[in-house]
């Protein structure tokens, strides 16, 4: 075990000093793009500003003939387009596949100031990211990097499930985790087929109508309530998360069509804790946008309560409800949600009246 004096030293003679926290940066959605995509490629400067993070994937969904080329293109892009106050990302082959090596090499050595966070797919314990630590402050230190890259795992194995706390503070450069709903479905054995959301098979039984003489009519039309799938595995990633100080994602959701579905099941996420999504195309990114900045009435009452709340001790009856001290630390986060996300976005803003 390294002993915690060593936690926050550099891995490599040169690389830059680990972060001691994670910088708190608008992070509402994980837009990914395929940098091997040459059209997809040449509208990245007119998409950058409208997300909070840009994500280069070389991972699934790119075809095994074109992984060169979609690093390539990442590389093109780091070099190129001005990103402004935008994070970009890239999302890595897996460890155990044949690229992960040359995408690390590559990215650190060629546009490593430039990208802000590693994700790294199918991490399945802490040695995953003590394996990738090392390696990335070697190159770091090659490249003459000043600031350290971080590193955000994708949580879609049952094992890495098992372990999220252990990789969670694995690294001072853990920034954060996204669930992989489709990788963790097929490794858990899960009988869906979709990227994300909810099925309509997972539900609790409403109980069957009794009738006056007392019979019960279990062929009767019920209530159906469907269940989250996803709910366990959410709740649980966010504990971890904010257990180690870094921040929970929900990952990818499928049917692009469907944004209702969409955007309740980010909802969710929101509401346990999660501060983004992945957005796998335009519409998406307007979901993020509106379920993970607090809504202006919800701002406007927390505020509320903290200007009631005075010193923040103590308890008052504010509309017939009782606020107290842990009430307006809820109250709290809700706002400075808001404020941070503001300072980004005007328009945001300016709907808070701030
Ligand atoms: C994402 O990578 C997923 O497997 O859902
Ligand atoms: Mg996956």
């Amino acid at each position: 075990m390294r002993p915690p004096k060593d936690f926050f030293k550099p891995l490599a003679v040169g690389a830059p000093a680990p972060v001691h926290e994670i910088p708190v940066k608008p992070s509402r959605m994980i837009h990914f793009f395929p940098p091997s995509n040459t059209k997809m490629v040449s509208k990245v400067p007119d998409i950058a500003p409208t997300v909070d993070i840009l994500l280069g994937n070389l991972e699934d969904g790119v075809p095994s003939d074109q992984k060169e080329a979609a690093r390539a293109g990442l590389v093109e892009v780091g070099k190129t387009v001005d990103m402004g106050d935008t994070q970009l990302w890239t999302r890595i082959n897996s460890l155990d596949s044949p690229w992960a090596l040359d995408d690390l090499t590559t990215l650190v050595s060629e546009i490593g100031a430039k990208l802000d966070v590693i994700m790294i797919p199918k991490v399945e314990g802490p040695e995953d990211i003590h394996y990738a630590d090392r390696l990335v402050a070697q190159l770091e230190a090659k490249a003459g990097l000043t600031r350290p890259l971080l590193f955000h795992a994708i949580l879609e194995t049952a094992r890495g499930v098992s372990n999220v706390e252990d990789i969670c503070g694995a690294s001072p450069r853990m920034q954060g985790i996204s669930l992989g709903p489709a990788d963790l479905a097929a490794n858990r054995g899960m009988k869906t087929t979709r990227v994300g959301g909810g099925h309509p098979d997972y539900v609790v039984q409403g109980d069957p109508p009794v009738a006056d003489d007392g019979s019960v009519d279990i062929h009767a039309e019920r209530t159906r309530y469907q269940q989250d799938l996803w709910h366990y595995t959410i709740a649980r990633m966010v504990d971890a998360c904010v257990t180690h100080g870094i921040l929970p994602f929900y990952g990818p959701f499928g049917d692009i069509a469907d944004t209702v579905a969409c955007e309740a099941q980010f909802r969710n996420a929101y509401l346990l804790g999660c501060v983004g999504a992945w957005s796998l195309h335009p519409k998406q990114i307007t979901v993020a946008k509106k379920v993970f900045s607090p809504r202006p009435e919800d701002v406007a009452q927390a505020q509320r309560v903290i200007d009631a709340m005075g010193d923040g001790t103590g308890a008052i009856m504010l509309d017939g409800k009782m606020e107290d001290d842990a009430s307006v630390k809820q109250c709290h986060v809700v706002v400075e949600l808001a404020k941070s996300l503001s300072a980004r976005d005007p328009e945001l803003a300016a709907s808070y009246g701030f």
